[in-house]
């Protein structure tokens, strides 16, 4: 299995970008902690960062073909951007959605996610861990 785990705006801060809230590794630790989980489970892992709405559409466009499963952490944009959230419903390609903090328990706008309506669904809360809880779901959910 081959997952596609993408990462959107400001999380290339991670580590400097409000640790209080998103902890204190950076986007690189979480990376490496990813793959290091992935080769575990025996399956491949790609990443991709973008702060670009545009960029990020692309890469879920030529993600088409190439991977089992994409983990998405979408930033500010699970919040208001229907063009990414169209582009995962485009791919039809299984998609997890993850963030670090628990959006349930933030700021009321960010409760709202225009982006879980098209995953299979949403994993929030659980710090870097995250992203290897996605690897998990990506795996279950390609075996149901
Ligand atoms: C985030 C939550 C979003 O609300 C925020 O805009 C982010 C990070 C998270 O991982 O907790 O940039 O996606």
């Amino acid at each position: 299995m081959k997952f596609l785990v993408i990462s959107g705006p400001n999380l290339n801060l991670l580590g400097k970008r409000e640790p209080e809230i998103y902890g204190a590794e950076t986007l690189d630790d979480i990376i490496l902690k990813t793959k290091a989980g992935a080769e575990k489970l025996e399956v491949e892992v790609d990443f991709f960062q973008s702060n670009h709405e545009g960029e990020i559409i692309d890469e879920i466009h030529k993600a088409m073909g190439s991977y089992d499963a994409i983990i998405i952490n979408p930033g500010a944009y699970t919040h208001y951007s229907i063009a990414i959230r169209d582009a995962i419903k485009s791919v039809e390609i299984p998609t997890i959605e993850i963030h670090l903090s628990n959006i349930n328990a933030r700021e009321e706008f960010r409760s709202k996610s225009v982006i879980a309506p098209v995953c299979i669904g949403q994993i929030s809360g659980f710090g870097a861990d995250s992203y290897i809880l996605g690897l998990h779901a990506a795996i279950l959910a390609g075996k149901r």
